[in-house]
């Protein structure tokens, strides 16, 4: 068996990470750049000010796609270029982006856009960000202006990227911009106004255009059996979908998102007992959409206990990847398959990839031996879902190039191509003519 033939390989990245000219054709300032910018917040103060420079450099980035062989690329449009303050519509933001689009169109490359890839204005952060509802409603509005612009050309969106994190860690934990640490009705708050701007999204873009097909990219909680007996595999499926008895942070659960977005109700626990959702805000959340995106990286190994599913701890030297995330491939599998048996909609993996301490070698090339073997493992898994009756779309790596890496700033790569952040120069890691002969073979050769 192998993957279906019309499957679909690509690669992700995202504005902030990548894009750099922070201040160039009118953009405004986001949370990330207020963030990076406050002492003590990033690995070594690190910022996105320069990035990849990919705003000067995406015909770099083109040929990195080339290279790989790929047909699709997954990135993001920054809602600062367009609307610099969250309100103010700024014509030059788009510059960039038709470059991208059409050079893309040109090559035989099918954009995918992410709409919200965490980076909210700094003037509507200023207003309360995500605690304010008003913030959902701008981001709809410029959904739909994108949407509007690239009609014709552009017909893959994504509504938000992981708001598992983007509202957890950023309003939860405070790890990441911008740097809140909020609980209880407040932190529900943002979570609600998010879902809210998820489903307000789906209209905007279906209004501006019908021929587009939209999508969002969640994460959260993966869970995988510790055997492959039912047993297991049931406590895994019940683990996975139990909000908030598992994890670090309350919101990291799949169905904190995926069950107001398609179910049109939140998860039963007390963290949703709240006057604020009423039935109309819950029918704004749940609209049709056309796919689930997942962003898969690590999941928990779970068993069937006496009283109930348990958490199996991972065992002293287990095999993790440079940012210490532990390697678990079966969730390609399994959690691909849990998601698509409740929600029965196709999906694409949206991110998948690691970080690994990745550096120059004598002899001139980048060798990453770890990224291979980790990536053969996740794409057989991934494989065996589809042999399981998933359906399956398509992968996306990520990421194209090694990037800003949020709070762990450029100390973490998660490219397929070196970027040596004193030249820009980027140059292809093993892994990239590894993955051009998984695409080139449809994944035969794994
Ligand atoms: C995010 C990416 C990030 C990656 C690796 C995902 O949570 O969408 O922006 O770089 O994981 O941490």
């Amino acid at each position: 068996m192998s993957f279906p033939t019309d499957f679909l390989w690509g690669a992700a990245s995202a504005a902030y990470q990548i894009e750099g000219a922070a201040s160039e054709d009118g953009r405004g300032p986001s949370v990330w750049d207020t963030f990076s910018h406050t002492p003590e917040k990033t690995f070594d103060g690190h910022t996105g000010d320069i990035a990849c420079d990919s705003y000067h450099r995406f015909e770099e980035d083109l040929e990195a796609l080339k290279l790989l062989g790929v047909k699709h690329y997954r990135f993001g449009i920054s809602w600062t270029r367009i609307f610099p303050d969250g309100r103010t519509f700024n014509e030059r933001g788009f510059a960039y982006y038709d470059k991208v689009v059409d050079l893309l169109l040109q090559n035989g490359i099918t954009p995918w856009v992410t709409l919200f890839h965490w980076d909210t204005p700094q003037a509507l952060e200023d207003e309360g960000g995500w605690q304010n509802r008003e913030t959902a409603r701008l981001l709809a509005q410029f959904a739909g202006v994108v949407a509007e612009h690239f009609h014709g050309r552009v017909y893959h969106y994504f509504t938000l990227n992981e708001p598992q994190c983007f509202i957890g860690l950023g309003y939860e934990a405070g790890w990441h911009a911008p740097g809140k640490t909020l609980s209880g009705a407040p932190l529900l708050t943002c979570w609600h106004n998010a879902m809210l701007a998820h489903g307000m999204m789906v209209q905007a873009v279906r209004k501006a255009d019908p021929s587009a097909q939209i999508g969002l990219a969640s994460c959260g909680l993966g869970c995988v059996p510790e055997r492959e007996s039912e047993a297991d595999i049931e406590a895994a499926r019940t683990a996975m979908f139990s909000f908030g008895a598992y994890g670090n942070f309350t919101l990291f659960s799949q169905n904190a998102f995926l069950d107001p977005a398609l179910f049109g109700r939140y998860p039963d626990h007390p963290f949703f007992d709240s006057p604020e959702i009423t039935k109309e805000d819950l029918a704004i959340i749940q609209q049709p959409i056309d796919f689930i995106g997942l962003n898969f990286y690590n999941a928990y190994v779970v068993r069937a206990g006496k009283n109930g599913p348990e958490q199996v701890p991972f065992y002293r030297g287990s095999p993790t990847t440079a940012l210490r995330w532990a390697i678990t491939p079966t969730m390609m599998h399994y959690c691909t398959k849990f998601i698509y048996e409740r929600y029965q909609l196709p999906v694409y993996i949206t991110e998948n990839g690691l970080s690994c301490n990745d550096k120059v070698y004598l002899d001139g090339k980048v060798h990453d031996p770890d990224r291979i073997d980790f990536l053969q493992r996740y794409l057989r898994e991934l494989k065996r879902a589809g042999e399981d009756g998933v359906d399956i779309r398509g992968y996306f790596h990520w990421s194209l190039i090694d990037n800003f890496e949020w709070a762990d700033g450029y100390k973490e790569r998660f490219g397929l191509f070196f970027v040596d952040y004193q030249t820009l120069e980027r140059q292809p890691k093993d892994s990239a003519f590894w993955y051009r002969s998984v695409v080139e073979t449809n994944g035969e050769n794994l």
